[in-house]
């Protein structure tokens, strides 16, 4: 049990008995209440298991009224809950620690309103992230967010938890595209701030106090985001390079080259690469060096010239071969050959999972040392158990993806690693969560990334 794991005391809550079982039924329907210990586990288990609690009761409210009667109800009992989105988190936020009732979102999945003009669009939280794109996409509009989790992530959860991606680099995040929410408090208040207004500087932003803030403050219900438009064109290139070194002046040339229509600059390491080809039996698609190549780039564009686009990629990747800076590319736009190649990056977080145990670390670092990282900890922790130590991740955000795998989980390598890695972080002045959140694993470690007066405003 995480519990045990991560050596943690079960707070001072009530147990779960039969009445407020009964309770729950007569508000929500028994077809929306789980109590079978079988149809439990998945919600107890995070997507990379490696936590996992004991909850023995899941609710599935479908509006912000029952939410809210639920909140009351727990408060009032003092019932521990743990909200839960698409349950694709990697801090160990989005399932129990130990009897917790889990408060399942995926019911509240109605779009609200989609407004082509203004490009607005309204939802509840349980709205799975690409259902919203597909959905968008029939109107010209996207989400200004995706992630490699897209098909199961809800975006009540992406909002909570403030998701990046892979093209946080072009639309920004959810602090700025994120026009307003709806949540509920823990005392089952509902918080409306759901105006969908651009502008409105009438006091606080109480918004951005729930983005981010993995339901701490309460659950998200409702958002309205700001969509950008589908771009008419996206021209991609995949790109093979020797050193980490030309990573960073691949990124600098394209900023200069692509201008207003980059909208994605990623790199994985050949370990990283591996993982979709070994483990997923993915096809590399550079061939000039049989053996691979030490790093790779996917540059993406999106614009409303296809041609033009195309043309200014073209020059990029020539100039970048001409310089010496890449060994090898390939670029496209064909659909079919650009989801292949976005298989290859968004399908290494699922891939490394069959190397057994991943210990996985999301940290925002200077781009001067974001790669440093890796090679430090390939140096420092040597032990014949591990399979393999690959970084990968959002380039253009300074956001670095570093993966440990070994067969199973060993105590004594994760106390090789942690403290170790957010030590290391915090002295390169980097975060020890970019992206993923705080969630169970980083509470402890809070202090390297936030001073002591900035956490007791958080208390
Ligand atoms: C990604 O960029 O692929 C996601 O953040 C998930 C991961 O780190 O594995
Ligand atoms: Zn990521």
């Amino acid at each position: 049990l995480t519990s045990i794991r991560y050596k943690t005391q079960r707070g001072p809550y009530a147990m779960v008995t039969d009445a407020d079982v009964r309770f729950f039924e007569s508000l929500l329907g028994s077809s929306h209440l789980i109590t079978d210990p079988d149809e439990c586990e998945s919600y107890n288990i995070d997507f990379a298991k490696t936590v996992r609690g004991a909850s023995q009761l899941v609710l599935k409210p479908t509006s912000t009224e029952e939410v809210s009667a639920i909140l009351k109800y727990c408060n009032e009992q003092r019932l521990a809950v743990c909200p839960q989105s698409g349950n694709t988190g990697l801090v160990g936020g989005s399932n129990p620690v130990f009897d917790e009732i889990v408060i399942s979102m995926k019911l509240m999945n109605k779009i609200l309103d989609t407004n082509e003009l203004t490009g607005i669009l309204t939802c509840e939280a349980g709205c799975v992230l690409q259902d919203l794109d597909n959905h968008l996409s029939t109107v010209n509009l996207m989400m200004p967010l995706d992630l490699g989790a897209k098909g199961s992530c809800l975006i009540g959860g992406c909002v909570s938890t403030n998701a990046g991606g892979l093209r946080l680099l072009r639309y920004g995040n959810l602090h700025g595209n994120v026009l307003g929410v709806e949540a509920v408090k823990a005392n089952g208040d509902i918080v409306d701030a759901l105006n969908a207004l651009k502008k409105n500087n009438t006091g606080y932003h109480l918004k951005h106090l729930f983005i981010g803030s993995e339901g701490t403050l309460g659950i998200v219900t409702k958002v309205s985001v700001q969509c950008p438009p589908l771009p008419k064109a996206i021209n991609v290139a995949f790109l093979g390079l020797t050193s980490f070194d030309k990573v960073l002046k691949t990124y600098y040339l394209a900023k200069r080259h692509l201008g207003e229509i980059l909208s994605s600059c990623e790199m994985m390491d050949r370990l990283s690469i591996d993982v979709s080809i070994n483990n997923l039996g993915m096809k590399n698609p550079l061939t000039s060096r049989e053996d691979g190549h030490e790093f790779y780039m996917i540059i993406e564009t999106a614009g409303s010239h296809l041609v033009h686009d195309e043309e200014k990629l073209s020059s990029f990747v020539e100039k970048a071969i001409n310089d010496d800076i890449i060994e090898d590319g390939t670029m496209t736009n064909e659909s079919k050959k650009l989801e292949a190649i976005w298989g290859l990056r968004e399908r290494i977080s699922e891939g490394v999972l069959r190397d057994g145990y991943v210990f996985k670390y999301d940290i925002s670092l200077p781009l001067l040392s974001f790669y440093k990282i890796v090679e430090v900890l390939r140096k420092e922790i040597r032990d014949s158990r591990i399979v393999r130590i690959s970084g990968y991740g959002h380039l253009g955000d300074g956001n670095i993806h570093v993966q440990i795998s070994i067969p199973e989980y060993y105590e004594d390598v994760a106390a090789q690693l942690e403290p170790f890695i957010f030590e290391y972080v915090s002295k390169c002045q980097g975060s020890i969560s970019a992206e993923h959140g705080i969630g169970f694993k980083k509470t402890k470690y809070l202090h390297l990334s936030r001073s002591s007066s900035g956490i007791e405003i958080m208390i």
